[in-house]
């Protein structure tokens, strides 16, 4: 249960960030590039950034990002300069690295791993094997089992070992399970059994020792069937000596939903095991309109996800998926919801973004 102070030092706060934030609204909507607001923002400047608060916690801080985007100078600026971790959003997914059977194409992967280089941060490799975003020649035919294990162990072998030592941590396996946990009926499921999944971390493992690899997937945050399911999965695994070294939680809230209460004991538990965790793609989605109401109960959200992933010690980092409203997954894909991330579409951060600070500092 939250401390008597705890929730008044969160009200005060927020008051004052809905002060701050009326004030930066009326001022940007005067066009006023000066004054207040531009002090603010080379304060800011000077301020340490997410990825350097994160880092004094032994964390890094992190955000998805495309392609297409980096031609946004603006947008590419902050990336580089606020995190010190990106994970490609599609780049290196089956259609994009094996988009023909046997004809890899690394040039997008590549180009984000590039720019990670050139701003040091860290890449989470996302994803190797996943029922989604598969190419037609993978999903357009029935396979042997025998057939599917060589076309796998192929796939992530030749991707893995093309970035070798450049990538932190793969997401080796995503969204394996259903809501209830039971195993999703993917490709990979039916033709091969739950055994599919220890085979490719165990060939992950083999292409590159030492980077991280991980089962990832959504609605895992609370305790509840699915992430119990990723639990005894990951305990068996580990109990077999199979190459497991971390669990990712998507994150992927929706206020109307609920805050997942249970995610630090659930961390806890998965650190237990000995594995690393991480929130991994990482928002907070709303109905429109946002109001201040709902930015402030978000920035609440950030905050406490962020204190619960501080507070286990084997919470590794937090991604954001994607930093800006401006290139968000989530109007696409559930209409009249949106501004779900901390910073606004004209790259004006928001409430969410000075909770993160403040949990981080
Ligand atoms: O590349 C085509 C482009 O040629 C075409 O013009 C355009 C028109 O719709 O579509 C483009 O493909 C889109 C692709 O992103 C690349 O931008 C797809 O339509 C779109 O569905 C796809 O969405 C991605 C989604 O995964 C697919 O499931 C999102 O960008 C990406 O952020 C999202 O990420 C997933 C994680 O991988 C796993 N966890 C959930 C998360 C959110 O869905």
């Amino acid at each position: 249960m939250r401390s008597s102070t705890t929730t008044r030092t969160r009200t005060r706060t927020r008051s004052r960030l809905r002060l701050a934030g009326a004030l930066a609204a009326v001022l940007v909507a005067a066009g006023v590039a000066t004054g207040p607001v531009a002090q603010a923002d080379e304060r800011r400047g000077k301020e340490p950034t997410l990825a350097d608060l994160a880092q004094r916690h032994g964390r890094y801080f992190g955000s998805a990002t495309d392609n297409p985007e980096l031609t946004d100078e603006p947008y590419k600026a902050l990336l580089g300069s606020e995190f010190d971790q990106i994970t490609p959003g599609n780049s290196m997914k089956w259609y994009a690295t094996e988009p023909r059977q046997g004809v890899f194409d690394f040039s997008k992967g590549d180009e984000i791993v590039e720019l990670a280089r050139a701003n040091h941060q860290k890449v989470r490799g996302h994803t190797l094997v996943w029922h989604s975003q598969l190419p037609g020649w993978l999903t357009s035919r029935e396979w042997t089992a025998s057939e599917l294990r060589a076309v796998l162990k192929k796939h992530i072998q030749t991707v893995v070992r093309h970035y070798r030592g450049k990538i932190y941590a793969w997401d080796v396996v995503n969204e394996a399970f259903n809501e209830d946990g039971t195993y999703r009926e993917t490709i990979f499921y039916r033709t091969l059994g739950p055994g599919y999944i220890a085979d490719a971390l165990r060939w992950a493992h083999q292409a590159d020792p030492r980077a991280k690899l991980y089962l990832n997937d959504y609605n895992v945050e609370a305790i509840g069937p699915k992430s119990d399911a990723y639990h005894r999965l990951a305990k068996e695994l580990k109990a077999q000596g199979v190459p497991l070294h971390g669990f990712g939680l998507q994150a992927h809230l929706a206020l109307q939903y609920g805050y997942p209460a249970t995610l630090e004991d659930n961390l806890r538990r998965f650190a237990r095991l000995g594995l690393d965790t991480a929130l991994t793609e990482v928002d907070v989605r709303m109905p429109l309109p946002a109001t201040e109401e709902k930015l402030a109960q978000q920035a609440d959200w950030y905050r406490e996800m962020t204190e619960a992933c501080l507070a286990v010690r084997r919470c590794v980092g937090i991604t954001l998926w994607d930093y800006t409203d401006r290139y968000s997954w989530i109007p696409a894909v559930f209409p009249g919801e949106g501004a779900a991330l901390p910073w606004d579409e004209d790259l004006r951060p928001k409430p969410a973004y000075f909770a993160l600070r403040e949990a981080l500092k």
